[in-house]
């Protein structure tokens, strides 16, 4: 019974969907009709501005956070679960929000966010890869597939020195799911028609 409640909880934290109720609540706009149209950092970012988009980043990744972090809550104490696969749930109600039919994120910030509860010299190190490719390519949806791929393979470099296969294969699962709701920034990227940031 345990097991489902943190489950249910953490799939419940992941779907708030921070984008939607920000842009709603303070600027009278639903973004799912503008911009990419995405429930995410970078479209609130884009439609609603600078001070939103900080605010919908942090949100985001404070879900996946708070969902690895559920398991130091006493009344879980008992529930033997792996923190990592609750961050997974966590970025499944956040690219699926029950509070937000269905149609939410693409699992970047909320990824982050569960690197951040799990490893936090790790999400450093790609924040800071995030930053500079991000220069670079001037493309988040580029940059966040530059780093869903580095992090799959520092957790298999990693693997060889700590046998943290479950790092692994969590770190496989989520990238797989930002590159999968990449799709279509991925022939964008491709035919040269993916927005860049102006910084
Ligand atoms: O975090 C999502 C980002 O990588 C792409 O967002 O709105 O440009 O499709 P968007």
């Amino acid at each position: 019974m345990t097991l489902l409640l943190i489950l249910l909880a953490a799939y419940l934290i992941g779907s708030i969907p921070s984008a939607l109720w920000i842009g709603k609540l303070f600027y009278k706009k639903d973004i799912r009709q503008e911009g990419s149209g995405n429930l995410g950092t970078t479209n609130t970012f884009r439609v609603l501005g600078k001070k939103p988009g900080i605010v919908v980043m942090l949100m985001d990744i404070l879900k996946g956070t708070a969902a690895v972090l559920l398991v130091f809550i006493p009344f879980f104490a008992d529930v033997a679960i792996h923190p990592l696969l609750l961050g997974i749930v966590a970025v499944i109600g956040h690219m699926y929000p029950i509070f937000a039919s269905f149609r939410g994120g693409k699992a970047v910030a909320t990824s982050a966010g569960v690197v951040l509860g799990y490893a936090p010299i790790v999400f450093i190190s790609l924040a800071i890869s995030f930053a500079i490719i991000l220069k670079l390519s001037k493309m988040v949806s580029f940059t966040s597939i530059c780093i869903a791929i580095i992090a799959f393979v520092y957790s298999v470099i990693s693997y060889f020195y700590t046998g943290d296969w479950v790092f692994m294969l969590m770190i496989a699962v989520l990238a797989t799911f930002i590159i999968y709701r990449h799709r279509e920034n991925i022939a964008r990227i491709k035919n040269g028609t993916e927005s860049k940031v102006n910084f």
